[in-house]
C-alpha cells in the first residue's frame, strides 16, 4: 500500500495561546480526537540553536561518536510503525486490565484514552523497551529546522486506535499463542498486514523550526519516515510530559541516582558514557524545574 501524503493533521498552536489560556474549546476537542500537537515557538529559536551547539560540543568534546557502541543511529533508515506504552503487560497486569476494562466488559464506547486512572502506579514488564514513567504525551523539542520531507515523525492521529490494537490479537484469524507480534523486549509493532485500516491514516508532521515542540498521546502508533537525500541534521531533545504520580516519583528517584554518577538511567542500555566525562552536568547546575523533576526539594 502506498503511504498517503496527506496534509499534516496535527493541531499547531503558538506557545502564547497555551500560556495565556486562549486555546479554544474547539481546539481542545480537536486535540483530544487527534492526540497530537505542534507547539510553535515553545522556546526561542536562538535558545534552541544554542542548546544544539552546546550538546554537539559536549558529545564531540568527549569523543562520543568514537566510543558509541549502541545500535546504529540510522538517520536515514527511518523507524517502522510502532507504539511505546508497553507490551504483554498491557493485557496481563491488573493495573492495565483496569485501565482497559471498557474494552473487555462490553462498554467499549466508554473507553477514554485520556483517562489516566490505573495508569499511574502499576508496574511494567521489565525489558529493554519498557518505559517506567507514566507519560501523558510523548514529546520532543526541535533543535534544528526540519522540513516535512526530511524523515520526520509520522503518527496515526487516533488515540482511540488502542481499542483496535488491543482487541486485534483476540480475533479468529490470529493463533491463540500469537499477540500480533507483541512480546517483551520488543516494541509493540503495528503493520500493514494486521492493521491496514489504521495505517491508512499515517500522516507526517508539518515543517518545524528550532524551538517548536511536538507532542503525541503515548498510546499512538508512530514512525520516523526513511529519507533518501538528507539536508543537514535533524536534532531533537526527547522530553515527554510526565506528571508527578507514584510511578514517576519512583522513576525520578532512580534517575537522580544515575544523574549523580553519570550513569545511564533505568530503561536505557547500560552504556554509562558520561561517568568519565569531567564536564558533565552537575546537581548544582540544575534550575528549579530540573530539581523539581528529579524530586529534590
Ligand atoms: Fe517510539
Amino acid at each position: 500500500m502506498r503511504r498517503r501524503r496527506r496534509p499534516a493533521p496535527s493541531v499547531g498552536r503558538p506557545i502564547a495561546a497555551i500560556e495565556n489560556g486562549t486555546v479554544t474549546p474547539e481546539e481542545l476537542a480537536k486535540l483530544r480526537s487527534r492526540g497530537c500537537l505542534v507547539v510553535r515557538g515553545h522556546f526561542p529559536r536562538e535558545q534552541a540553536l544554542a542548546w544544539d551547539r552546546d550538546i554537539v560540543d559536549y558529545v564531540e568534546g568527549n569523543q562520543f561518536f568514537d566510543n558509541y557502541r549502541g545500535p546504529g543511529d540510522a538517520d536515514s533508515a527511518g523507524l517502522g510503525t510502532h507504539l511505546d506504552p508497553g507490551t504483554l503487560d498491557l493485557w496481563m497486569t491488573t493495573a492495565y486490565q483496569k485501565a482497559f476494562r471498557h474494552l473487555f466488559d462490553g462498554t467499549i464506547e466508554q473507553y477514554d484514552p485520556w483517562d489516566a486512572a490505573h495508569r499511574t502506579s502499576g508496574p511494567q514488564y521489565p525489558g529493554s523497551t519498557m518505559c517506567s514513567a507514566f507519560r501523558t504525551f510523548q514529546g520532543w523539542t526541535a533543535l534544528s529546522d526540519m522540513d516535512h520531507d526530511q524523515g520526520v515523525l509520522h503518527t496515526v492521529p487516533i488515540p482511540e486506535a488502542m481499542v483496535y490494537l488491543m482487541l486485534r490479537p483476540l480475533l479468529d484469524d490470529i493463533a491463540d499463542d500469537d499477540m500480533c507480534g507483541v512480546t517483551v523486549n520488543q516494541v509493540f509493532p503495528a503493520n500493514e498486514k494486521l492493521h491496514p485500516l489504521l495505517l491508512e491514516a499515517l500522516s507526517g508532521i508539518p515543517d518545524v523550526k528550532a524551538g517548536d515542540s511536538v507532542w503525541w498521546h503515548a498510546d499512538m502508533i508512530h514512525s520516523v519516515a526513511p529519507i533518501v537525500d538528507q539536508q543537514g541534521w535533524g536534532n531533537v531533545m526527547y522530553i515527554p510530559a510526565a506528571p508527578w504520580c507514584p510511578r514517576n516519583e519512583k522513576y525520578a528517584a532512580s534517575v537522580l541516582e544515575a544523574f549523580r554518577t553519570g550513569s545511564s538511567p533505568g530503561d536505557f542500555p547500560e552504556e554509562h558514557y558520561e561517568r568519565q566525562w569531567s564536564n558533565r552536568f552537575q546537581e548544582t547546575d540544575l534550575n528549579d524545574t530540573g530539581r523539581r523533576g528529579l524530586g529534590i526539594n
